[in-house]
């Protein structure tokens, strides 16, 4: 027969702990909810007030549900009172001590058959278990932030968990409409695990000065279409929170990419610890409130006063996807531009594929045939360099080969006006080798379109030590008037966003080479606990393997950091040919 869970205790009322009870009471379930004293316990019903009032605004819940679902929560600051409680959730702070305590008193005062569980991102649950007289009824139940609006909850299951206690917690998770995977004992489970080292990641690029933290997270943003920035996401997490996860991954793996970022700690150490207190990577109006306001780091992120160059007419080399997605929303915006390819097929190819995608933008609505009309007469097709003399910018978007690019870096050098911007599209070569390949480094910048051009918002404008500051203000300014967000950051491998994004889906593909977890559940977790639009493996297949594969190893040949080498699974399906959609098989089957 399985539990009945009727009343639950939750201990500790701070950011998850509110959630998690009122998660629980709008189930229907009773709740006690503990606080360490009365202040704390003022603060985790504000909490809950604040939540509820938010749902009631929103229409989710009635005044006369708001009222039911408080009156079956009660507030205590005394452990004593959960001796009648079926189950007890415990979300206090994340440090190892205090939880032991904790679970030392709660094996005291609850019934033996009680099951005890833990909502810690990344201490041992195991430890937890044994340091009560019922080892078989602890697990750890991880919910994720807002508790009240994710869906994943991770039920940690130790070698020593009871089957039908980890049974029965997944069957009351899915009662509370959640979305629960039963995975086994490791700091981080599934989806911290993968996310801090992408978090920590953000903070040392931030801490170095490599972006700021708008476009950093805008970056995220537009780029890979995530709910939000990971600074932003830090500071709804707490940085003490985070940096303790942190601290406990990494003593556990010893990978230096989850060795706490120096600047978490010296945040913390400065009270900034997130939206909890009004202050972290960002100000907010108060603590607790999501609304960011200017502070003294606000920044403009190009200085609006430098001059620009006025660009007018385009040129684009290549005739391939980038090239004419990017033709196209050149021409959209109202720029002549001349698309050069090798043979006058390639160059008409590449004019046919924007007519092709402006004929699919009139048919849904979201272009007028005049439009249509007037962005096609503004693009000429050559195969002759000559024709790029008159541009104010020219984009190079051939193969990602460097001998290629710098070729045609020559080329431009040869032909193109004094002034003229010549930028990059690629998406893993030093901008600055092909600035060294002509006589005018100064006019060269990295621009790095987003797959498919028309549809991405994001534009990562790179600067190498040569740019000049002017090209980088008429790049964002380009960039502003296609309709795109510009983010900058200087020449290292993966820019910004293939920086953070491949390591994290690399560290996805040794989670399954370590037989963790399946590919189902690293997606799902992925998806439902970080609200990510695709799980790693889905977004592996879809970029393709070997395409993934090279970007990994140009992050490692410039990095060396070990915690950087592909993944040897990766490897192995690329030379089985396994490459993703593209061939019809890469960590899943396509028909
Ligand atoms: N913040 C997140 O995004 C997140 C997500 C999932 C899990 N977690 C985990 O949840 C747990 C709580 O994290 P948080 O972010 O809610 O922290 P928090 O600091 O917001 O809240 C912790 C609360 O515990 C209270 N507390 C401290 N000692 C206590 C005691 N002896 N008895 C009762 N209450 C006590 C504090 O007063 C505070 O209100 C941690 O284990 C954390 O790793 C956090």
């Amino acid at each position: 027969m399985a539990r009945e869970f009727s009343t639950v205790g939750v201990v500790g009322m701070g950011t998850m702990g509110s959630g998690i009870a009122e998660v629980f009471a709008r189930s229907g379930l009773n709740v006690v909810a503990i606080e360490v004293d009365d202040d704390s316990l003022a603060r985790g019903r504000g909490h809950l007030e604040h939540s509820t009032d938010r749902a009631v605004a929103r229409g989710k819940l009635d005044a006369d549900g708001k009222a039911a679902l408080l009156g079956r929560i009660r507030f205590s600051t005394d452990l004593a009172d959960l001796g009648d409680v079926d189950l007890v959730v415990e979300a206090v702070p994340e440090r190892l001590d205090l939880k032991e305590w904790i679970f030392g008193e709660l094996d005291r005062i609850c019934r033996p058959e009680v099951i005890l569980a833990s909502n810690t991102s990344s201490l041992s649950v195991t430890e937890l278990a044994v340091n009560t007289g019922r080892p078989g009824k602890v697990v750890g139940m991880h919910f994720f932030n807002p508790a009240a609006v994710m869906r994943l909850v991770e039920v940690i299951r130790t070698v020593v968990t009871e089957p039908d206690v980890a049974e029965d917690v997944t069957a009351l998770a899915e009662k509370l409409g959640k979305s629960p995977v039963v995975i086994g004992d490791r700091a981080g489970f599934i989806a911290n695990a993968l996310l801090f080292g992408y978090l920590n990641h953000a903070v040392s690029m931030y801490e170095s000065s490599y972006a700021t933290r708008e476009d950093l997270d805008a970056a995220m943003r537009f780029g890979c279409g995530y709910p939000m920035g990971p600074l932003a996401l830090l500071d709804l997490i707490g940085l003490d929170t985070a940096y303790e996860i942190l601290d406990t991954m990494y003593r556990q793996s010893r990978n230096r990419l989850h060795a706490p970022a120096p600047l978490l700690k010296q945040m913390i150490t400065a009270g900034l610890l997130g939206r909890k207190v009004g202050r972290g990577f960002y100000t907010y109006e108060a603590p607790d409130s999501p609304k960011v306001v200017d502070d003294t780091a606000t920044p403009s992120t190009v200085d609006s006063a430098e001059a620009t160059r006025a660009v007018r007419r385009v040129g684009v080399v290549g005739t391939g996807t980038m090239a004419s997605g990017i033709v196209e929303v050149f021409a959209r915006s109202g720029y002549d531009v001349v698309v050069r390819g090798r043979s006058s097929d390639r160059a008409d190819g590449a004019v046919a594929a924007v007519r092709k995608s402006l004929e699919k933008a009139v048919l849904k609505g979201k272009l007028a045939e005049e439009d249509r009309d007037a962005a096609l007469g503004r693009i000429t097709a050559t195969t002759s360099f000559d024709r790029f003399a008159d541009c104010d910018l020219v984009v190079e978007a051939v193969a990602e080969r460097l001998a290629l690019k710098r070729t045609v870096f020559e080329a431009l050098d040869e032909v193109c006006k004094p002034g003229a911007i010549l930028a990059t599209t690629t998406s893993s070569l030093p901008v600055v080798e092909c600035a060294a390949a002509t006589s005018r480094p100064n006019d060269v910048v990295g621009l790095h379109f987003f797959n498919p051009a028309p549809v991405m918002k994001l534009v990562e404008v790179v600067h190498t030590i040569s740019t000049a500051p002017d090209v980088v203000a008429t790049a964002h300014t380009v960039c502003e008037s296609l309709g795109k967000h510009p983010v900058h950051c200087a020449d290292r491998a993966g820019f910004i966003v293939n920086a953070l994004l491949f390591p994290y889906l690399n560290d996805a593909v040794r989670m399954l080479e370590a037989h963790y977890a399946s590919v189902d559940d690293i997606d799902n977790a992925m998806k439902v606990g970080c609200g990510l639009p695709m799980g790693p493996f889905e977004l592996l297949d879809v970029v393709g393997l070997d395409v993934s594969l090279a970007i990994q190893r140009t992050l490692y040949e410039e990095f060396h950091e070990a915690g950087y080498a592909p993944a040897p699974l990766l490897e192995h399906l690329v030379t089985a040919g396994r490459l993703g959609r593209k061939t019809g098989k890469g960590f899943r089957d396509y028909s």
